[in-house]
Parts: C-alpha cells; structure tokens; sequence
C-alpha cells in the first residue's frame, strides 16, 4: 500500500517507525515529516495544514491509505477531503475533531449526556465575562473556545489573572478568532491522567494510561508547554478507575459522537482529572497525544497498522489488542528558551544513546542533512525507554538524555518523579 504520513514531530515518528514494521505498507510518505522521520519514510515539503496540497500529493502518488496526526489538519477536514478523492483514513472527520476544535461544543455534549466535567459557563462578551469572574472564587480557569497551539488555557489563581486571561483572549485577540468565544470553568483537582483510546465509533479500546508533565520545569513549575515527558502507565490510575471512566466516560462519549452524527473513528484523547467526586473530563484531543504518543506506542504489542485498518473499516471488534506488561518513561529534550523564543540549527550528538536496550530517541524538531543530525523546533528530542517496571525505565530514559548533547539542550529531572 501507499501510505502518507501527516505531521512532522515525535508522535508522528513513533507512529512512522511502528507502522513501517508491517508490510504492507510498502510506500510511505510523511508530509512534512522530519530528521528523524526521514529514517522510515520520504519526508514531503508539504506542510501538514496545506489541505489541498495534501490531497494533490495523495491523488498524483496513488495513496491508499492516511494516517492523519495533528489536530490542525483534522480540524480542517483533512480525513472529510481524502476520503472523498478515495483514500481510506484513519483519523476523524472534521465534525467529529470538533470535540478538540471547539471546546465549547465539547463541554455541551458532555452536559447533554451527563459525562463528568468542570461546571462551566459560556462568553461572548467581555464586560459579562469580567462581571462574572469579579463575583467568583479563585483559582478559576478561562479557556479560549478554539485550537490555540496549547497556550487557550489559563488556571487564574487571583482576579487579576483571571482579568488578564479574558482581556487577551477577546481584546487582544491573542489567539485570533479561538477566542471570541471563552469558556470560564470551576477549577478541579487532582492527579492528571491522559487515556488514549483506539475507537472505530462501535468499539472503544483503551490503551496504557499515562501522565503528562505540562509544566517547563522541575516541579511543575513555570509555564506550560506541549508536554515535557510522561510516565506510563499512570500510578493513580487503578483497575476500579479505569472501570469507571469506561463505564462513566469513554463509551458515553463515543455514544454521545454518534447520536450526534459525528461517529469518531481514529484515536481518542481522554484528558481526565482524578478528583474527590470522581473522574472527570478536562480535555478531549481528537488524537494520539504528543509526546503520549511516544511513551504509550512502545507498549503496544499488536501491529499499529492492523489497528488503524481496523479501525477505518470498522471491525476493531474483531482484533485483540495486546501492550507489554511494562512501564515507559519519556523524557522531552527541549531547545533553550521553549516554550517561549529559542534558536535553532545546532547540531545534535545522539553519543551511544541509542544503544541502550529499551530506549528509543524520537525526533521532535530536527532536520537531517546527510548523516547528520540539527535542532529545529522547540521540542527537539523525544527519548523513550521501556523496561519491566517504572523506576527501571526512568533510570534508562535519564542515562540516555546525559549521553545526548546540543547547545542549550534542557530537560526536566523529575519525570514521574
Ligand atoms: P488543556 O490545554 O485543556 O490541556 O489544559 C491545560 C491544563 O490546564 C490541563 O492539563 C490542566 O492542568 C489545566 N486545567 C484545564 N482545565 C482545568 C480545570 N477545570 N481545573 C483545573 N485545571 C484545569
Ligand atoms: N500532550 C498534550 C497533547 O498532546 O495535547
């Protein structure tokens, strides 16, 4: 088959290494892909938002198959336009990505189906947004309703955040048309849990749950980030939790997507907080997580590319889904600077990093010239290592990022610590 591959960080070369594997998928292209990509796949210079750019290549390269990644594309309609040209995706149409795209939808399907949440209120103006917040308790959480590069949320822990948070979003329109509409939620807490879930819109599979560290710095310091590592699987997620969220969450929501008429096919993102009243949902992502992505596929036993056939055609039913009994410890090397300005092209040494048994190095933003090996993005590195039980697997994961070397490379220590 002919597969492309969209998206261009971590989660999509641990998607490409492990697809790779199945041979049936003979031909596969990553747009735009990356250094480390470029190892399994032909990276194409087109960028993972050009929808029809996308759509060009698949019809002049004869694909059969997509794996769309990112949340961008999917909220574009990326998967709605492939499959009208033919190509089977696996991924959500546009109108089910609406429960990452706009979280506001996503807070009214969960109040219309009775699924645990934050209590919430909507605003479209900002004098009634700041009446509201000036008679609330603190901490209090204002959220931009669009996609907003994991920067729309704000926990407020006093009146002037919360003020600050609103005025960015609908004055300074800080994140364009994704704030117009805000949502101002009742702040949990909690441990965090994220659950992946493979669901073809009749069959919702689990997989390994996990814990992201959002902060930039050791003790969950600073400001957030996309993610700067994760311990699978996630220490407060217990059997008896895991059967409530099922029973609670997750197939009330792949339900609730389909008497919507938006069934959800691809992979679904659980953002959970463990609080006293139960789980409750955050956060719904129409996809594999990032860096999630790259602790929790390691896990997986079963052929990736089965599943995601599986899933586009419905009959995930039919498979039986295995992960190692084993725990995973990723740990983000991210450039100096990131989250906020940083600079780029230094050139990386991987040392003997990648000959330690257990760990793999997933490539975040870098580019490859020739045999070597340059900084590109923010998040730079994904380093991963897997081993029979969590403390063994954070230990290898930590004696590879040492080894790893560029100008201004940074990492937190305490990775499920
Ligand atoms: P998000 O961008 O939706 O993943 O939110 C970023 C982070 O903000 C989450 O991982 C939580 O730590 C925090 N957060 C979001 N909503 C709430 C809430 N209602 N209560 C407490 N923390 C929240
Ligand atoms: N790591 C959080 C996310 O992928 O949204």
């Amino acid at each position: 088959m002919n597969v492309i591959l969209i998206g261009g960080g971590g989660r999509e070369h641990v998607i490409a290494k492990y697809i790779s594997k199945n041979p049936k998928v003979e031909n596969l292209y990553a747009l735009p892909g990356n250094g480390g990509i470029s190892k399994f796949a032909e990276c194409v210079k087109i960028s993972a938002e050009d929808i029809d750019g996308i759509v060009k290549f698949a019809k002049d390269n004869a694909i059969d198959f997509a794996i769309v990644a990112p949340d961008d594309p999917l909220a574009l309609g990326a998967v709605d336009k492939l499959e009208e040209i033919g190509v089977k995706c696996f991924g959500p149409s546009q109108k089910a990505a609406e429960i990452e795209s706009s979280k506001i939808f996503a807070k009214e399907l969960m109040t219309k189906y009775n699924i645990p949440t934050a209590k919430y209120k909507i605003f479209s103006k900002i004098d009634e947004a700041l009446s509201y917040i000036a008679v609330s308790d603190c901490p209090i959480v204002i959220k931009a309703d669009g996609l907003a590069k994991g920067k729309g949320v704000t926990v407020a822990e006093n009146f002037k955040q919360a003020r600050e948070a609103v005025m960015s979003c609908m004055k300074d329109k800080t994140f364009g048309k994704s704030g117009e509409r805000i949502l101002i939620e009742e702040c949990l807490s909690g441990p965090e849990v994220t659950v992946l879930a493979f669901t073809d819109g009749k069959t919702l599979i689990p997989m390994v749950s996990s814990m992201d560290h959002k902060r930039a710095y050791d003790g969950n310091k600073g400001p957030n980030t996309g993610g700067m590592g994760v311990a699978a699987p996630n220490f407060y997620y217990t059997d008896a939790i895991a059967d409530e969220c099922m029973k609670k969450i997750f197939l009330p929501s792949v339900n609730a997507l389909n008497a919507e008429g938006r069934t959800f096919k691809g992979c679904l993102y659980f953002g959970l907080m463990l609080t006293k009243d139960g789980p409750k949902v955050i956060e719904y992502n129409c996809r594999f997580g990032d860096p999630e992505a790259e602790a929790v596929l390691p896990l997986l036993e079963s052929d990736l590319f089965e599943i995601m056939l599986a899933v586009r055609e419905e009959r995930l039913s039919e498979l039986e889904i295995k992960f190692k009994n084993a725990a995973s410890c990723c740990v983000v090397v991210a450039s100096s600077g990131y989250p906020a300005s940083y600079l780029t092209g230094y050139e990386i040494d991987f040392g003997d990093a990648e000959k330690i048994p257990g760990v793999e190095v997933f490539h975040a933003g870098t580019k490859r010239e020739g045999e070597k090996f340059f900084t590109s993005g923010g998040r730079v590195l994904a380093v991963t290592a897997v081993a029979e039980d969590f403390a063994q697997a954070r230990e290898k994961a930590y004696e590879a990022v040492k080894l790893i070397n560029f100008e201004g490379a940074r990492y937190r220590t305490d990775i499920g610590g």
